[in-house]
């Protein structure tokens, strides 16, 4: 039996780690529970007990029910080593290499896999001192279920949210039960949105976030593929373990992308690149003036065309953001430009970009319709790799 032990820290979010560990423990694996002290001012280790059905492990110093230490018997017998809610202090901690609670020590002494579910305040969460922390712990091959935006119980509105208590199962799950099936294959990926400089400080660009190129590259990373990723404007962090190409206008990202694209085995195309250039741009900042500016703008290179045209057994998956008359665009846009595969997203209402989740329905060629339905970014990227994986 796989076992997995989830840390508790002392957030408001602790009490959706008792989801984590009931559904868990549904799918047959072993879980211990161990929580910090401020957890405990949030939620009762009886509940915890209850649902992992073993004791929880709160002390570093409490009387030893056998010969053996606790903190370091949990980290041996640990597969995954999951922290959720993941605070502020506890990341802080894991990053600067202290080991003064049992959550803390017992992370130090494992060789599981571990993961991290971060949940605070949005502040908290944007402060640089975090975000460098999650950096060096990301680099460091500690996998992040990362949060998700909106309402938080202080009241504040923004990123910091615990993440979906499914997408963090849905990680744990991955970690336990890893595939490598892209060994030996060369990905192309690219994310993000490009700009089209107006003058030397205007641009203009797009709301793509990189979240879901990013969650492709990261996924076809574990599961052992060489993977490059081409990447514009983002606004989450870049992963690691990855070769990393900046390209930050649409011809950037045409050469980056076919300097590399004959030798790739796959190549998704998820980035938001601007289908136009501005004609007239000015060396000079355009100056403030009465009366109005017209911008010109003129067709740019169809880099999804091109890489269809000079298609040479490569897997070719293209992405396409539509408002309406989705389905018909989709198909369309794979049989136009020579892909094997497009991905749909419906974002009438302003959905899809920055969020956490979607909902893609993957088109192939040979006419197969596949709808993911609402899940991570990450789950999406894994389902859609799984699909082009199949194609013969
Ligand atoms: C009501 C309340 C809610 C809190 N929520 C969070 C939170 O969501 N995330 C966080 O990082 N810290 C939160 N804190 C602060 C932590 O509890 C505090 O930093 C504590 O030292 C964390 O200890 P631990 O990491 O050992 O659990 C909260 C504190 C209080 C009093």
């Amino acid at each position: 039996m796989k076992n997995v032990v989830i840390g508790v820290t002392g957030g408001i979010a602790a009490y959706k780690a008792l989801e984590v560990v009931s559904a868990l423990k549904k799918l047959g694996i072993g879980v211990d529970v161990a929580m910090s002290k401020s957890a405990q001012e949030f939620v009762r280790p009886l509940s915890f007990q209850s649902l992992s059905q073993n004791p929880v492990l709160t002390d570093m110093f409490m009387e030893p029910k056998a010969w053996e230490i606790a903190h370091i018997s949990l980290a041996k017998k640990a597969d995954v080593f999951a922290v959720v809610p993941a605070t502020a202090n506890i990341i802080g901690k894991i990053a600067g290499g202290i080991a003064d609670d049992f959550i803390s020590t017992s992370i130090m002494a494992t060789e599981a896999k571990k993961l991290i579910a971060p949940a605070m305040n949005t502040r908290m969460f944007a402060n640089p001192i975090v975000q460098e922390n999650i950096t060096k712990l990301k680099g460091l091959g500690y996998s992040f279920t990362m949060p998700g935006s909106g309402r938080l119980a202080c009241g504040d509105v923004g990123e910091g949210k615990l993440a979906n208590v499914q997408d963090i199962v849905d990680d744990i799950v991955r970690l336990l039960y890893p595939k490598n099936d892209f060994e030996g294959k060369k990905v192309l990926v690219t994310a993000g949105g490009t700009v089209a400089p107006i003058d030397p400080v205007r641009l203009i660009s797009n709301r793509s976030s990189g979240k879901m190129g990013i969650s492709i590259a990261e996924a076809a990373r574990d599961r052992g593929a060489d993977v490059t990723l081409v990447y514009g404007e983002v606004s989450v962090p870049l992963p690691s373990g990855v070769n990393l190409i900046e390209a930050k206008t649409n011809s950037e990202m045409r050469d980056a992308s076919l300097s590399v694209y004959d030798s790739m085995d796959y190549v998704i195309k998820a980035a938001a690149v601007s289908d136009f250039k501005v004609m007239n741009y000015s060396e000079t900042k355009i100056k403030k003036k009465d009366g109005t500016l017209v911008i010109e703008l003129e067709k740019d290179n169809d880099i999804l065309r091109e890489m269809g045209e000079r298609k040479k057994g490569q897997v070719l998956v293209g992405f396409a953001a539509e408002s309406h008359d989705i389905e018909k665009y989709a198909t369309d846009k794979l049989e136009n430009k020579n892909l094997d595969f497009i991905a749909a997203n419906d974002i009438s209402g302003g959905k899809v970009f920055g969020e956490d989740r979607n909902s893609l329905v993957l088109y192939s060629r040979s006419g197969k319709k596949t709808a993911f339905g609402e899940l991570s970014k990450r789950e999406t990227a894994d389902r859609l790799l799984d699909e082009i994986l199949k194609k013969e």
